[in-house]
């Protein structure tokens, strides 16, 4: 299908201004930007207009009652300067269950991914060409009615922006399992959406994990504070005794999409990996015995962060240097290889921006 996407460029591009070896995270953002409006039943003006504030009305209601849902991805370019993205339709599909958590309009996936490549096409200077760096997606949807009541809106905004971001080089983080807050319920929840309130909610116990000293909270289960969710924004895996597991989609886990490529290229390269019920108690036990290989998150950001050590009731557990590890780095590379265009790209996960592969 072919949206009939209007394009009114800046007169004036920002580029210029900006070092890329020198990018402040999240503070700089691309010329242009992809705009559609929900009304009537349907989704209109799906338009590309430079980057810039917009208006809300007082009682706009996502400012009070937080119809707000997005996601996260990248643009970047191989050793060839070949600008692309890595699996795009399956930003479209979880933002749209996202959506159907929240009770607001799916966007068309042929319409994400049309925007998204005609804005990235546009764009696409902004695209840094140093390894390791990329441009940052943004793509959201909030609700647009000016009423106040509790009732889903009829009216939503849904836009795409963007912005450069460097290289990458997290440090092992360190992770403190929380024994008082959780991110999500099990069953039932908001957990598996991405939607603002998660990250609202999350704020409180990260900023009390700091002030212990540790860098993330690792989230255990809302029922019994016993099984282990995911850590601050990424998806987790641990090295038990040579054998690597994470923990199975539950409703509660965002479904990260890093952790479904990892859950696929493992056993290609030969590494058995199972999806099960991780307890707390059975990573103090596999510590204990000196069978806690390794632990991981998995995001989009960092692709894979080593985890240095993870603390639960009052006591630290220490990890293996990252140097005596195989799992994580192993994985790492391999994304960073097919990232580059420098290994074969067997499951078509590398999608050229400007080549929409429409729904
Ligand atoms: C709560 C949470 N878990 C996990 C992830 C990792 O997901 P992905 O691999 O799709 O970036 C993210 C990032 O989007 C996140 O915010």
């Amino acid at each position: 299908m072919e949206f009939n996407i209007k394009i009114t460029k800046a007169q004036n591009s920002r580029l210029g201004e900006v070092d890329f070896e020198n990018i402040p995270f999240g503070k700089v953002f691309s010329d242009h930007m992809f705009v559609a409006d929900y009304k009537e039943g349907e989704w209109q003006d799906a338009r590309i207009v430079p980057f810039g504030r917009f208006e809300m009305h007082p009682a706009a209601m996502v400012l009070h009652y937080g119809q707000a849902i997005f996601e996260g991805m990248k643009a970047s370019k191989s050793v060839e300067g070949k600008p692309f993205f890595l699996r795009p339709e399956m930003h479209a599909k979880r933002l749209n269950n996202s959506a159907r958590r929240m009770c607001m309009p799916e966007v068309p996936e042929a319409l994400f991914l049309e925007g998204l490549h005609k804005l990235i096409d546009l764009d696409q200077g902004w695209i840094p060409p140093q390894k390791g760096s990329a441009l940052y997606i943004r793509p959201y949807m909030f609700s647009m009615d000016e009423f106040i009541g509790v009732k889903p809106s009829e009216t939503y905004r849904f836009i795409i922006f963007t912005g450069p971001v460097g290289p990458y080089y997290p440090k092992p983080v360190s992770l403190i399992a929380d024994t008082e807050y959780v991110r999500a319920a099990v069953h039932g929840g908001t957990g598996e959406a991405k939607v603002a309130g998660n990250y609202a909610a999350s704020l409180l116990p990260a900023r009390l994990a700091n002030q212990k000293g540790y860098d993330q909270v690792m989230w255990l289960d809302s029922k019994e504070f016993k099984y282990i969710q995911e850590v601050g924004t990424m998806n987790i895996f641990f090295v038990i005794d040579g054998k690597v597991a994470t923990p199975a989609l539950n409703g509660g886990i965002l479904p990260g999409i890093t952790r479904d490529t990892i859950l696929k290229l493992l056993p290609e390269m030969g590494i058995e990996v199972e999806e099960r019920a991780i307890s707390i108690d059975e990573v103090v036990e596999a510590h204990a015995a000196g069978k806690l290989q390794e632990v991981f998150g998995s995001g989009t950001a960092a692709v894979i962060a080593h985890v240095s050590k993870i603390a639960y009731k009052g006591k630290d557990m220490e990890l293996p240097p990252v140097a005596e590890r195989k799992v994580g780095p192993a994985i790492k590379e391999h994304i960073d290889a097919l990232r580059a265009g420098t290994i074969d790209d067997k499951h078509g996960w590398i999608v050229p921006v400007g080549e929409p592969v429409n729904a």
